[in-house]
């Protein structure tokens, strides 16, 4: 378990215990938030898992494939930290990750 802090559109903060392993997408879905669609079900192909991820944050994680680039391209929110949360894996080394929920497109 790794700690996830949350931010919804209402910028309320939440922090919940992630389960390692599994995407920041699924542990937010698995948390109940209902604001990310994620209808492809983390297969990159939606972009409606979008996130913006806390600064401290975005150098530990694994760099952005191709898939993810040209889909948050898509997007227009798209900012510096913009990230699918269904392309980031939770695990020890991002123990305390914040990501807020980015706008619907
Ligand atoms: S859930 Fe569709 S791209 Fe992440």
């Amino acid at each position: 378990m790794a700690k996830l802090t949350i931010v919804n559109r209402a910028g309320e903060e939440t922090t919940i215990e992630a389960e390692t392993g599994l995407s920041v997408m699924e542990n937010i879905r698995d948390a109940g938030f209902d604001e990310l669609l994620s209808l492809c079900g983390g297969s990159c192909s939606c972009a409606t898992c979008h996130v913006y991820v806390d600064d401290a944050w975005l150098d530990k994680l694994d760099a952005m494939g191709i898939d993810e680039n040209e889909l948050l391209d898509s997007s227009d929110h798209r900012q510096d930290s913009s990230r699918l949360s269904c392309q980031i894996e939770m695990s020890d080394a991002l123990d305390g990750l914040k990501v807020v929920i980015a706008p619907e497109d």
